[in-house]
């Protein structure tokens, strides 16, 4: 039997009614939730996912700003504006999109956003409280992962998780999300040997490499769930993860899709960071 669709939009659509009640709630205290989105250069990838970030908030009432700078701008002037930002009452969420120019240090700016306005979970002092089991902000990717995970009341405790991809953005925080919740956690990376040895181990299997069908049906245990944080292009151009999807999901229990999967459930968790810091403020 083929795997049951874990469907990010559907999921999206329902967390979202929640975000817009809150944002009215806020918004009646004359608190309306405030994020701005900085893109500096012209990345085709990343001019989408703000535009999508900013539309999301617009069409759930929170007020969102999206300040766009040319690839040249300096590391000085990007860290002045982050400061004016975190001084600036009515913005509660701030969020740099990532790959930054070269030459800047994509640390440095992490580091000059206020950690409560980091919406992003990125900030060396909210991923040391998700490290120690005392979340402020959880990654929205991550964090949309354990959504889907819960939507499908899968029983985390005591499961093998299997991740591919260590990254700051993804594979790091989902480990330290998916041991609080109970699993035994696995963090491959590149260089890891006989991938699909591990693979093949996990009941809950988080595919973020950015790297087409790394993960194919014999690495997949069959009933396990797979989520595919990946986001490539096929050879017609056409959207796709990092899984095999026509062939896992013959062997997987459940699986997300790209798109409709991870995708929509990042800006959602992104709005209820950007709502939990207004509430918070
Ligand atoms: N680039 C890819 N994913 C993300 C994300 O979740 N946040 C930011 N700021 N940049 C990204």
């Amino acid at each position: 039997m083929p795997a049951q669709l874990i469907d990010g939009n559907l999921l999206s659509q329902q967390l979202r009614a929640e975000v817009g009640k809150r944002a009215a709630a806020l918004t009646a205290q004359g608190k309306q939730p405030g994020l701005v989105v900085i893109l500096v250069g012209e990345n085709p990838a990343s001019q989408v996912y703000v535009r999508n970030k900013v539309k999301a908030c617009e069409a759930h009432g929170l007020y969102s700003a999206l300040e766009k700078y040319d690839a040249d701008l300096s590391e000085e002037d990007l860290l002045a504006r982050i400061d004016a930002l975190n001084r600036n009452p009515k913005i509660h969420g701030i969020l740099v999109q990532l790959p930054l120019p070269p030459h800047i240090d994509a640390h440095k700016v992490i580091e000059e956003i206020d950690a409560d306005k980091d919406v992003d979970g990125f900030h060396v002092s909210n991923a040391g409280l998700l490290m120690t089991g005392q979340p402020l902000f959880r990654p929205c990717t991550p964090y949309g992962v354990m959504k889907m995970l819960e939507s499908i009341d899968y029983p985390v405790r005591g499961a093998n998780a299997v991740i591919v991809g260590a990254s700051n953005i993804v594979g790091k925080p989902q480990a330290m999300l998916l041991l609080q919740a109970g699993a035994t956690v696995t963090i491959c990376n590149s260089k890891t040997r006989d991938l699909g040895a591990h693979t093949r181990n996990a009941d809950i299997l988080v595919v973020a490499t950015g790297k087409r069908n790394i993960v194919t049906a014999d690495m997949v245990k069959p009933g396990a769930v797979v989520i595919d944080v990946g986001m490539n292009r096929d050879d017609e151009g056409k959207l796709c993860g990092d899984v095999d999807f026509a062939n896992v999901k013959q062997v997987a229990g459940y699986i997300s899709p790209v798109p409709g999967g991870v995708g929509p459930m990042t800006i959602t968790m992104l709005l209820v960071n950007t709502i939990e810091a207004a509430e918070r403020s």
